[in-house]
């Protein structure tokens, strides 16, 4: 596909992972050739970014750790971008905040040696929102930062680790001249490319399993994997674009979601009990979504993507399929 991109070499970091994946594919799509990092390019759960369209001819794995400089350094030299969305997605210290904080530090140095063109940095509403000092009816946007405290003391240590990783990034990318514009995804859902289940997919596949009896009094705003990964190519192609940029469609209770999920797959044994009946129900939060909007971004509906997701973890067997009349009348007619 002949584009104004055709020719470019970009480095995305982490590329099996469930964005990742994303805006490989994207990317590819739009003609750029890509060097994606894994950190083991045999590992078969990697197989699906070799199968993308333009992936044998535009798409190279190379074996990188975040915390192995030298490794860094091969995949992006010769690079005109960086994509850094690689990061541990975990709650345990140890394995979060140093590979997150050295890794992000390491990236930016590799991409100011190569002195590439912009590093795109995955970071996170995590990074926003958790601030307990935050006035319930201020709006939530870019000008926001989670409380390290706040984070440190609820032991929320992926909050307090993309937290960290993105005040890195800032710092590491201003004091070596690297052009740095930063995304902040909430929590992300929609189809996988990916055979695995990672993190924020999980969020929804509890419901629809019978593990989870009950849903939570809280709340949690969602995003489109396909919107999320768009949103880091117009960052990326945008010569104008910098700062933070929130992406996020919309906040819901999580009562919402199982109404949702419960209208579309009711043959799910989905749950409709609130697990706190005590304290008032949790009101969502008012947040800016008009940063990417501005850039020409149009946010897919929750409700869609809810379904879409549903449907992936379907067809990738995360999920089985619900036995209905209709299919219990035809398993007795072939039997
Ligand atoms: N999903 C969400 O809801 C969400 C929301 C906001 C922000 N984010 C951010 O988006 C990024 C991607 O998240 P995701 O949801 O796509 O998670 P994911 O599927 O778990 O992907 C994470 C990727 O990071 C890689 N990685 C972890 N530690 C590494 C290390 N030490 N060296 C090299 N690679 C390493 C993993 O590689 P391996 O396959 O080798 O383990 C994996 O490819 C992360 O930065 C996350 O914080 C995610």
């Amino acid at each position: 596909m002949p584009s104004a991109t055709s020719g470019q070499v970009v480095c995305v970091t982490g590329a099996g992972g469930y964005i990742a994946s994303w805006i490989v594919k994207l990317l590819l799509e739009r003609g750029y050739t890509v060097r994606g990092t894994v950190r083991n390019p045999d590992d078969a759960k990697n197989n699906h970014l070799r199968e993308l369209e333009g992936a044998k001819e535009r798409l190279t794995l190379c074996k990188a750790d975040l915390l192995d400089y030298e490794s860094l350094r091969e995949a992006i030299n010769g690079c005109d971008g960086v994509f850094h969305t690689a990061s541990p997605v975990t709650d345990d210290p140890e394995q979060m905040v140093e590979p997150a904080v050295i890794g992000t530090r390491n990236v930016i140095n590799a991409a100011a040696e190569a002195k590439v063109r912009r590093v795109v940095f995955t970071s996170s509403i995590g990074a926003v929102y958790m601030d307990p000092n935050r006035d319930p009816e201020k709006v939530v946007d870019e000008s926001c930062w989670s409380d390290l405290d706040f984070c440190k003391n609820t032991k929320n240590w992926y909050c307090y680790g993309k937290t960290v990783a993105e005040q890195e990034a800032v710092k590491e990318a201003e004091l070596k001249g690297v052009d740095l514009v930063v995304i902040n995804p909430v929590l992300v859902l929609g189809p996988l490319l990916q055979p695995t289940v990672n993190a924020s997919v999980l969020h929804i596949l509890k419901y629809l399993t019978g593990s989870a009896k009950t849903y939570a009094n809280s709340i949690q705003a969602y995003v489109h994997v396909k919107d999320v990964a768009l949103a880091h190519i117009l960052l990326y192609e945008t010569p104008s674009a910098s700062g933070r940029y929130l992406c996020a469609e919309s906040v819901l209770h999580r009562g919402d979601v199982v109404e949702i999920l419960a209208k579309f797959f009711p043959e799910y044994p989905i749950p409709m009990k609130c697990s706190d009946e005590i304290r008032p129900r949790a009101k969502p939060y008012k947040f800016s979504n008009q940063k990417l909007k501005d850039l020409g971004l149009e946010f897919t509906s929750v409700k869609q993507t809810l379904y879409e997701t549903v449907k992936s973890l379907q067809e990738k067997g995360h999920l089985p399929l619900p036995v209905t009349a209709e299919s219990d009348e035809a398993i007795k007619i072939q039997s």
